[in-house]
């Protein structure tokens, strides 16, 4: 029975590990208010309370622009903790699942990045995230590091959710159409991370169960779309009957204080020789989770 532990629970994806990861083992999900992870006693105490055998670290600073005049907070939560987390899975003998960006590159390829391609993030949050993939490398235990891109769910802040509040407070929106990348539902993000899991967990240990696996896996939706095109699609799906009328501009009209890749789009090849795994075209994807948003607004309104 593995017994796993999932930080930053409250956030898109770690509120979905802990329904995915139910089905796999024995979860004890730890909220920001649990497990501080600017708190390195704080984490330390709450892993060898509960010895898990599994450390799922979902929680991150993912404030993209904030982090550019918060860059020592975003350090210590994206940076440094994940170290931490990784010496004592170490510690423990227990395999810890990390999650990365799309943002450690700097977006200037035309074709799906691979796992080892160069890194050169862009944003202080690109920063903060490589240098946690890389304090959780050098420790040298068993670890997984998923790396994902443009996460949405029905929860939380995500661009989904933006386009959906603006299109009901404006009639224009503006939105960047040279951005490029693999909007992601994080629900999937969490089962793919489950089944991994699932698979591993048929070995008694998971070390030898890793046999050579641990590493870097990029793990996002198929396909690539604008943000612009994404912000078409979702007003189509779920405000078909609405008159919003959205133009696409430049990033360099559109200013903000981080910067972006133009495209990130990530190659999951590996996930898929790898553990079998591929996730489903991101259109599909969104077009149901816009059916089942549409669906809930359509019961509220007729009741
Ligand atoms: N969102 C994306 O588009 C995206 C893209 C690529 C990669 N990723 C990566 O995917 C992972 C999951 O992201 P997400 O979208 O689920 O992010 P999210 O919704 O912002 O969730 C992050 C969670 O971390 C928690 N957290 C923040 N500071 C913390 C601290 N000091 N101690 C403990 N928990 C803390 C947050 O707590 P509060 O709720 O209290 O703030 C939140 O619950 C992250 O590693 C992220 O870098 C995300």
């Amino acid at each position: 029975m593995l017994r796993i532990l999932i930080t930053g629970s409250d956030g898109q994806l770690g509120w979905e590990l802990h329904y995915s990861c139910a089905h796999v083992g024995e979860v004890l999900a730890c909220s920001r208010s649990q497990l501080d992870l600017c708190s390195p006693d704080t984490i330390r105490r709450t892993l060898r309370e509960f010895l898990p055998n599994v450390i799922i670290n979902a929680g991150a600073y993912t404030a993209v622009d904030r982090a550019e005049s918060e860059s020592d907070i975003a350090m210590a939560i994206n940076g440094i903790a994940p170290g931490i987390l990784a010496e004592e899975a170490k510690r423990l003998g227990a395999l810890l699942v990390h999650y990365s960006t799309d943002y450690v590159f700097d977006g200037g390829a035309r074709v799906p990045y691979r796992e080892d391609d160069s890194v050169n993030p862009l944003s202080v949050y690109g920063r903060t995230k490589l240098a946690g993939e890389k304090a959780v490398q050098q420790v040298g235990g068993a670890f997984l590091i998923f790396r994902t891109a443009w996460i949405y769910s029905t929860r939380g802040k995500n661009f989904l959710l933006s386009i959906l509040r603006l299109a009901k407070e404006r009639t224009e929106l503006q939105v960047v159409d040279d951005q490029i990348g693999s909007p992601t539902w994080c629900r999937l993000v969490a089962e793919a991370t489950a089944e991994v899991l699932r698979q591993l967990a048929i070995e008694t240990s998971l070390y030898n169960a890793l046999d050579g696996k641990e590493g870097l896996y990029n793990l996002t939706c198929r396909g690539e779309t604008s943000r612009f095109e994404l912000a078409r699609e979702i007003l189509r799906l779920c405000f078909p009957e609405r008159e919003v009328k959205i133009t696409p501009v430049h990033t360099s009209d559109f200013r903000t204080p981080a910067t972006r890749p133009q495209y990130s789009v990530l190659s999951t090849a590996k996930l898929e020789k790898t553990f079998g795994i591929v996730l489903p075209f991101w259109d599909g994807v969104l077009a149901s989770v816009c059916k089942q948003i549409k669906t809930a607004a359509d019961a509220v309104s007729t009741t």
